[in-house]
């Protein structure tokens, strides 16, 4: 890693060159899925990820974008990183016939989960712990790794160690998060959405948004990892609530 003038131990949600605003629209809190100590709770948050996503048909929207990566591939082979209940590994599975995914969380409870299910026994699957900011593959093992509704949980170093890493073990690191909106319409967002943080799910909702990465911050991790590292970012605009922000970096190396 190299290091820039700016300490990226500090660098705000929305980028070194963030808002006033922006920069206060933001918390050190953890959501329950980052903690320790409430196991039950972080099943029951992940369970509710899979139906709602299962639900409005979000695995396999995801999919498409994750394949759209890999047309020029014939035998894909695909890391996914933060699996949480590996729902999109399932969808990637049935979509394209030959792509072998490897499905990985750094949760144990959550592999177990997953490998306790039809993934566990897949012949085109393997399912493992991984650590997105240490991955256990040599140089460009895998075509593609996705990391999806994840890097938010991490703090930016270790966010920038996840682009060096994904794009040192695959050809392309696909980043697929939360959008961190405009401050002004941000805070009118996060505004009526308080009351709800009594409920578990909206709890980490609420703290996910706060700890979205801006297009800018995306820039600046990426660079601190590797400046050989190109970035593709597919939504710089302002954007309406709930469009996901889509990052392919490269690394020329
Ligand atoms: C909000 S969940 C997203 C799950 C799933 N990708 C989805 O889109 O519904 C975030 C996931 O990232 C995982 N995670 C957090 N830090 C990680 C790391 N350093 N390496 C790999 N996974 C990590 C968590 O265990 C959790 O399963």
């Amino acid at each position: 890693m190299t290091t820039e003038t700016f300490d990226i131990n500090r660098m705000p949600r929305g980028g070194p060159d963030a808002s006033w605003l922006d920069r206060r629209l933001e918390t050190d809190r953890l959501e329950y899925l980052d903690r320790d100590d409430v196991d039950d709770r972080k099943r029951k948050i992940i369970r509710s990820l899979d139906r709602g996503e299962r639900f409005f048909g979000i695995h396999r929207k995801l999919a498409r974008i994750v394949l759209d990566e890999v047309t020029d591939v014939r035998e894909p082979k695909i890391l996914e990183l933060g699996s949480g209940h590996g729902g999109l590994s399932r969808a990637l599975l049935e979509m394209h016939p030959t792509a072998d995914v490897t499905v990985t969380d750094i949760e144990p409870a959550s592999v177990a989960a997953i490998a306790a299910g039809d993934l566990g026994s897949h012949p085109r699957a393997t399912v493992r712990e991984m650590d997105a900011t240490a991955i256990d593959a040599p140089d460009g093992f895998y075509d593609l790794a996705v990391f999806v509704q994840s890097l938010h949980h991490l703090p930016p170093p270790l966010a920038a160690r996840v682009f060096a890493e994904g794009t040192r073990a695959a050809a392309k690191l696909l980043i697929i998060d939360l959008s961190r909106p405009p401050s002004l319409l941000h805070l009118v967002m996060l505004a009526p959405a308080l009351p709800l943080v009594i409920f578990p799910y909206w709890h980490d909702a609420l703290i996910s948004s706060l700890r979205a990465y801006g297009p800018s911050a995306l820039r600046a991790l990426a660079r601190y990892a590797d400046p050989a590292i190109t970035l593709d970012l597919r939504r710089q605009a302002a954007v309406l609530p709930g469009s996901p922000q889509i990052a392919v970096a490269s690394s020329a190396r």
